[in-house]
């Protein structure tokens, strides 16, 4: 092997090296994990045993997501729903697409807390805990409103 190959292949192997190193960096950088932010939290003042809260989740990131559960002190039973026709259907996730919006709305998709522990009043403040099939958990506060409140009428 003369002299030239040898430094011919060690540049090369340089490169590669680099390469490799950069593709790893990209992918553990922003831009493939959802990036999730909660905005516009609320419970309407709830009436019997039975709550609904409401919220959007905005995806920031290059990868969608799902909203799989919601957790809270003030209830063991929380599910999440859709309303088709009216009607409430319970779901397993809701899809938060990346680069898009989950809207959880009055008259749509909802938090469902039933068999509350407690009732809270307007003022006060329901802390949830929201869990993601990818992204980490997020906790929430959502203010109490009161009971007919909608921000899409304001
Ligand atoms: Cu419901």
């Amino acid at each position: 092997m003369t002299r030239r190959t040898a430094f011919a292949v060690g540049i090369g192997l340089t490169a590669a090296l680099t390469l490799a190193g950069c593709s790893t960096d990209s992918s553990a950088s922003a831009g493939s994990a959802p990036e999730l932010k909660v905005s516009d939290g609320y419970m309407p003042q709830p009436v019997s045993d039975l709550a609904a809260g409401f919220l959007i989740i905005t995806n920031s990131g290059g990868t969608t997501d799902k909203l799989t559960s919601v957790t809270s002190d003030l209830s063991e039973h929380i599910t999440i729903h859709k309303t088709e026709n009216q009607r409430m259907q319970e779901v397993k996730s809701f899809t938060i697409p990346a680069g898009g919006t989950l809207d959880l709305e009055r008259g749509g998709n909802h938090i469902m807390f039933e068999k509350l522990k407690q009732r809270p009043t307007q003022g006060q403040k329901v802390t949830v805990q929201l869990h993601f099939e990818k992204a980490d958990p997020i906790e929430v506060e959502l203010p109490v409103k009161e009971t007919t409140y909608n921000p899409a009428q304001h």
